[in-house]
This record gives C-alpha cells, sequence and structure tokens, in this order.
C-alpha cells in the first residue's frame, strides 16, 4: 500500500506543478478538444492529466486508467489495479484563480465499490487527504472524523442544483442551518470527512465517477456514510461516462436527509 500511496502523492505533485502558471489565466481556460467524459477540456485540464500520466507511466507499474480527458489507458500486460483519476477537479475554479480545485486519485479494481486506496490533494494549498479501506482517514497524515453534529438545523451542507434539479437547495435550506456550493465535489466530500461540512449532497446525475470515487472511501474511512440518495452504496463499473448521484453525511441523520433533500 505505500508504493500506491506513494505514487498517488507523486502524481499530485506533479500536476500541483504542471498547473501552476496556468491558474486564472486566458490559456489555461481555453477548450481545446473534449474530453472522453463527453465534457470540454481545457488547456489547464490537459496540463493537468499530461502531467498525471507521466508520472504513472514512468513508475513501470502495470495498471489500468480512467481517466477524465483521455478516458480509458491500460499500461502493460498485467494490470494490477485500476486507477481513477480526476487530473483537476473544479476545473471553473481554478481558471477563474477561485482557490478550491483538487487532484483526485483513487485505486481500486473494477467497481466504485472495490476503492482501496484514496488521495484528494487541495492544489489551492499543498494540503492532503487520503485514505485506506480499514485503516482510517487523514489530513496530512493526521487522522480525521467526520463532525458530531446531531440535529438537522445545526448542519452546513453542500450542495449543487441545475436547473430542474436546483429544487434541492429549497427543500435543504427550509431545514439546514448553511448551503455551500464550492465547485470540487472530491475536495467538499473530504471536508465532510473532516468535519469541516457535515454533508454533501448532488442528486442531479451529473457526477462522474472520477468525481467522487476518492472521496466516498475518504468519507467512509473518517466514519461517514455515503450512499446514492436512496439508501444504497453508490456503485458502477469504473468508466468514464457513469454518473452517480451522492449523498455523504456524518451518519447522524443520513436517511433524514436523503428524505429531505430527496423529491419524493
Ligand atoms: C466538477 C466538480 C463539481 C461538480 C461538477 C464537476 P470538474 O468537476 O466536481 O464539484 O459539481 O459536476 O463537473 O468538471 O471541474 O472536474
Ligand atoms: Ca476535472
Amino acid at each position: 500500500m505505500d508504493e500506491v500511496a506513494t505514487l498517488c502523492n507523486d502524481v499530485s505533485l506533479a500536476v500541483a506543478d504542471s498547473i501552476k502558471d496556468l491558474v486564472g489565466t486566458q490559456k489555461g481556460s481555453e477548450v481545446v478538444g473534449m474530453g472522453a467524459d463527453g465534457t470540454p477540456s481545457k488547456f489547464i485540464d490537459i496540463a493537468a492529466e499530461d502531467a498525471a500520466l507521466e508520472i504513472l507511466a514512468s513508475s513501470g507499474i502495470d495498471m489500468k486508467i480512467v481517466t477524465e480527458e483521455k478516458g480509458h489507458l491500460t499500461f502493460g500486460d498485467a494490470p494490477e489495479f485500476t486507477v481513477v483519476l480526476d487530473p483537476l477537479d473544479g476545473t471553473y475554479n481554478a481558471t477563474r484563480d477561485v482557490p478550491f480545485y483538487s487532484v483526485s486519485i483513487a485505486i481500486g479494481d473494477v467497481n466504485l465499490t472495490d476503492i482501496r486506496y484514496a488521495e484528494v490533494y487541495n492544489l489551492a494549498n499543498g494540503t492532503n487527504f487520503t485514505a485506506a479501506k480499514n485503516k482510517g482517514a487523514f489530513y496530512n497524515n493526521k487522522k480525521i472524523h467526520v463532525s458530531h453534529a446531531a440535529e438537522l438545523d445545526e448542519f452546513t451542507v453542500a450542495s449543487y442544483g441545475y436547473k430542474d434539479k436546483s429544487d434541492v437547495f429549497k427543500r435543504l435550506g427550509r431545514h439546514v442551518r448553511r448551503l455551500r456550493s464550492f465547485g470540487s465535489a472530491a475536495l467538499e466530500l473530504s471536508f465532510v470527512a473532516s468535519g469541516r461540512l457535515d454533508a454533501f449532497v448532488d442528486l442531479r446525475s451529473r457526477l462522474r465517477i472520477m468525481d467522487v470515487a476518492a472521496g466516498i472511501l475518504i468519507v467512509k474511512e473518517a466514519g461517514g456514510i455515503v450512499t446514492d440518495g436512496h439508501g444504497q452504496a453508490p456503485s458502477g463499473e469504473l468508466n468514464v461516462t457513469n454518473r452517480v448521484d451522492i449523498v455523504a453525511s456524518n451518519g447522524m441523520l443520513h436517511p433524514v436527509l436523503e428524505k429531505t433533500a430527496d423529491v419524493v
């Protein structure tokens, strides 16, 4: 596991270096193509992904990779694991120099349910969140735990809504203390894990596996609960086009939160 942890952190550091002069620039925000996930790729996304892939390739380890821009890649004949990579989660923020964007890397096999190692690296301040299955979650190597808030009217919740899915703000807003939308799901999930937020709710069916694979393990290892909004563990093949719904929380009121956020 140490080898995997070092590899993930090396990827994060390389991405940080590759984008530092592109943050908040016109060049960084130029659309240069279409990503494998079906969304436009900006110059800064490609720079981040190229830097990440260079580190993964130079490790010499056989692996599969699922990544936002290039899609599915395989290095070698006998892949030891699958890397689920979002080289830059929070692209909009990075292009506008809003300091909330991250690298998200998860190590698994075939399904979102079998992720065994995760790192979310906060590119805006060089801190990181990590987790290994059954071994806990960490912020800069210090163990973290979800919050202890036990009343919905004390909760601070990061949430997303859009067009016909924007009612979630109204539904949650009636019951929780604060609503936020910071712009990097990977980092917001990590904030739930570390108790900075009490919950994260995104029921737009727009999140990709790459946005959440690492964050889900980090929340669970910090003692939180993550579901698909209907009581089930988020699942799905480690696939570039899959979309998921996520409710993550400190676990205190999870079913109540799911019910409050849902239309039905
Ligand atoms: C975005 C972030 C954001 C989420 C969007 C994603 P990107 O990732 O995860 O939190 O609300 O759905 O697209 O596109 O900036 O990597
Ligand atoms: Ca991205």
